[in-house]
């Protein structure tokens, strides 16, 4: 079946913190453009596609069921969820008993901060860091301990291990967050690479809040590799964390879920996440992920994961061509982190004033000093291809 990833939706006044939020969060969205200039949104994490012709079938025929009274998840929810990770991520022996509700993955990351950290506790990050960790952990009143992600001699952002270890042991770190695949850098870690972390994790007894929202997001041939399947000890020592939200352009619905294998952690997060009384599953959020986690689902993400690896691969061949910036060629997520450092120095620009010129121009990227890239920007490519191409004429201009 054909799916429609080329007509560029407009969301003008349709509930779209991408384009109606353009000049309103200071600090966090870009400004509008320059009067008459049409913006390109390309910042915060949702998608200008429509989401699957399938979830649109869902909603819309419960929807003409006219009452919304009190429910409970049906037993489908769960095989849904079941299902979805066993065919597209390996993952067999999901059950009802291990999946919770949560209202937001960041909504689950607080339950589990305040289930299991102290005020001011430190909690393991990797950085450059994913503001709604940062922002999270703020109002939660955690502190974040910052372990640099380092680019090796391939470029490739990596784990540096003995600065982990030396932090948790430092700080007597109890819970990490780890953030896989990994946004903004793009990394779907190696089997080696989470098996090590895991190993030391284990070993330093450290719980881990496994976010896998991008698992779907894995592209061209990276592996996406849960967690919780690295070990036993990985299993019994993490908290998975997702959403079919990303994958689907469905953040305005809420509706994310944990896996909890070990009975304790569940118990005491079901308990903190349960008696707020504001974390239950909204009806319609419930059979929109019954639409996504079908077969159609999966084959529209398919063709999804083609458009955004050409639009991926536009945006990145230009950096390279680029005189002064540098990116990473992300392998998963459809966000690439453009390194500034040397356009900046060269021309003489502040990073602030490199945005403005791009935002005026409706290039309304994100900056990137928020999520800890001290001159960089980081771009969502999930945009019809010609809207990218558009994007990247006007950044030549500015570059030129
Ligand atoms: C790594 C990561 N976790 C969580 C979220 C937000 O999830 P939610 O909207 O379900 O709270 C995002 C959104 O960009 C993200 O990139």
């Amino acid at each position: 079946m054909p799916f429609d990833f080329d007509t560029m939706l407009d969301r003008v006044g349709r509930d779209a913190t991408a384009v109606d939020a353009l000049g309103k969060l200071e600090g966090f969205a870009p400004d509008p453009p320059a009067a008459g200039v049409e913006p390109i949104p390309m910042w915060i994490a949702d998608m200008n596609f429509p989401t699957a012709p399938s979830v649109i079938q869902a909603i819309t025929e419960r929807a003409q069921h006219p009452a919304f009274g009190y429910f409970r998840p049906k037993q489908a929810y769960y095989d849904a969820i079941s299902w979805w990770w066993e065919t597209r991520h390996g993952t067999p022996g999901i059950a009802k008993e291990h999946i919770g509700y949560h209202n937001g993955v960041l909504g689950g990351l607080a339950s589990v901060l305040y289930a299991f950290t102290e005020p001011n506790e430190r909690v393991l990050v990797h950085s450059p860091t994913y503001i709604g960790f940062t922002n999270t952990a703020r109002l939660c009143k955690r502190t974040l301990e910052s372990s640099p992600l380092v680019r090796d001699s391939a470029g490739v952002w990596r784990m540096d291990f003995d600065d982990m270890e030396r932090r948790i042991v430092e700080h007597g770190i109890r819970v990490a967050i780890f953030c896989s695949p990994h946004n903004p850098c793009g990394r779907a870690w190696e089997r080696g690479e989470i098996e090590r972390a895991a190993e030391l994790f284990a070993a330093h007894n450290v719980l881990v809040i496994a976010d896998e929202i991008w698992a779907d997001f894995a592209l061209r041939d990276a592996p996406f590799i849960p967690y919780h399947t690295i070990s036993e000890a990985a299993r019994v020592g993490s908290i998975t964390l997702s959403a079919p939200s990303k994958t689907f352009n469905l953040a305005g619905l809420q509706g994310s879920y944990s896996f909890t294998f070990e009975e304790q952690l569940r118990t005491r997060l079901a308990q903190q996440s349960v008696s707020s009384h504001y974390n239950d599953i909204n009806v319609l959020s419930m059979h929109a992920l019954l639409g996504a986690y079908t077969t159609e689902g999966a084959a529209w993400v398919d063709e999804l994961q083609k458009v955004l690896v050409r639009n991926v691969d536009a945006l990145c061949d230009f950096v390279d061509a680029a005189d002064g910036l540098e990116a990473y060629r992300p392998e998963a997520t459809y966000m690439v982190f453009i390194d500034c450092t040397q356009w900046c120095a060269t021309q003489g620009v502040a990073i602030g004033d490199l945005e403005k010129r791009l935002w005026d121009a409706g290039v309304a990227i994100q900056d990137g000093r928020m999520f800890g890239g001290p001159c960089h920007l980081r771009a969502n490519v999930a945009l019809p291809y010609a809207k990218v191409q558009e994007a990247i004429e006007r950044m030549e201009r500015i570059f030129a």
